[in-house]
C-alpha cells in the first residue's frame, strides 16, 4: 500500500469497488506479475466518476504502459471519445496496441510515442479531459503545457501526486527521492493558486490532484 492512509481504510475502499470487466481483470493480472505500475482500483473508480458526468470527448493521457488506464476509461464511456495517449517506452506501446486490439476500441485510441514534454510542445487541440500518469518530477512542465490544450471547463488528473506519502510528511522521505518529491510539493502549491483553475488533493491510492480550468464564457 501507499503510505497515505492507513492499510485498513485502503483494503475496505478497495472491497468497495465494483469488479471490472474480464479483459481489465486480466490486465491487472498481466500487469501485478511483470511489475507494470497501473492506476489504482480506487482511483480508476473516481476517474470514472468523473468521466460518467464530465462526458468529455477529447481525452490527452500521458503514460500509456499497456494501455490500462486508456481501456478503463473508454470502457466508462462506452466508446464515445478519443483517446490520444503519450508513452516514451516502445515495448509498452507494443503491449497496449496489443491489449487494446482485442477490444472494440482499436479506432478510439491513438498512441503517440516518445518523451512528453517534447511530444506536448509541437501538439494541438482542445481536450476535454487529461490523465496525467507518468513521470511525476516533471508534472510541473507537464502542466505548463498541458493548460494549453485543456479546454475552458475541462479537468486535469494527476495521479500518484502524494509519492507513497513522502510529498506531505519529511519523515517518510527517501534521500534518493527528495528531489522528485521537492517537485511535487512545488507543483501541488502552484495548482492551488494559479488564477483560473479550482484543485483538490484526494488522499487515495498514491494520492489524486483534480485540477479544473474555470470557464469564464458563462460569467
Ligand atoms: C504509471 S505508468 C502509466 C500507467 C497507465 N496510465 C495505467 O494506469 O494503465 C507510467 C508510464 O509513463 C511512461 N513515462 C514516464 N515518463 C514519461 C515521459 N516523460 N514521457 C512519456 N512517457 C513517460 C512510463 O514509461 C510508464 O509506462
Amino acid at each position: 500500500m501507499t503510505n497515505i492512509n492507513e492499510e485498513f481504510i485502503d483494503e475496505y475502499l478497495r472491497e468497495l469497488v465494483p469488479k471490472n470487466k474480464e479483459f481489465l481483470i486480466f490486465m491487472e493480472k498481466y500487469a501485478e506479475e511483470n511489475h507494470v505500475p497501473i492506476v489504482e482500483p480506487e482511483v480508476a473508480q473516481l476517474m470514472k466518476v468523473i468521466l460518467k458526468s464530465n462526458k468529455p470527448k477529447e481525452i490527452l493521457e500521458i503514460g500509456t504502459a499497456i494501455g490500462y488506464s486508456a481501456l478503463v476509461m473508454m470502457d466508462t464511456l462506452e466508446g464515445n471519445c478519443h483517446i490520444t495517449s503519450i508513452e516514451r517506452r516502445e515495448d509498452m506501446i507494443h503491449l497496449a496496441k496489443d491489449f487494446i486490439s482485442k477490444t472494440p476500441y482499436g479506432d478510439n485510441i491513438s498512441i503517440i510515442q516518445g518523451d512528453a514534454n517534447e511530444v506536448l510542445n509541437h501538439m494541438e487541440g482542445s481536450y476535454d479531459l487529461i490523465f496525467m500518469d507518468a513521470a511525476k518530477g516533471q508534472y510541473m512542465e507537464f502542466f505548463e503545457k498541458c493548460i494549453y490544450l485543456l479546454r475552458p471547463g475541462g479537468m486535469i488528473i494527476a495521479d500518484n501526486v502524494l509519492f507513497r506519502g513522502m510529498v506531505a510528511s519529511d519523515e517518510l522521505v527517501i534521500r534518493r527521492k527528495i528531489t522528485i518529491v521537492k517537485r511535487l510539493r512545488k507543483f501541488l502549491k502552484y495548482i492551488n493558486e494559479v488564477e483560473g483553475f479550482t484543485s483538490s488533493v484526494i488522499p487515495i491510492g498514491d494520492g489524486v490532484a483534480l485540477i479544473y480550468k474555470e470557464d469564464k464564457s458563462f460569467e
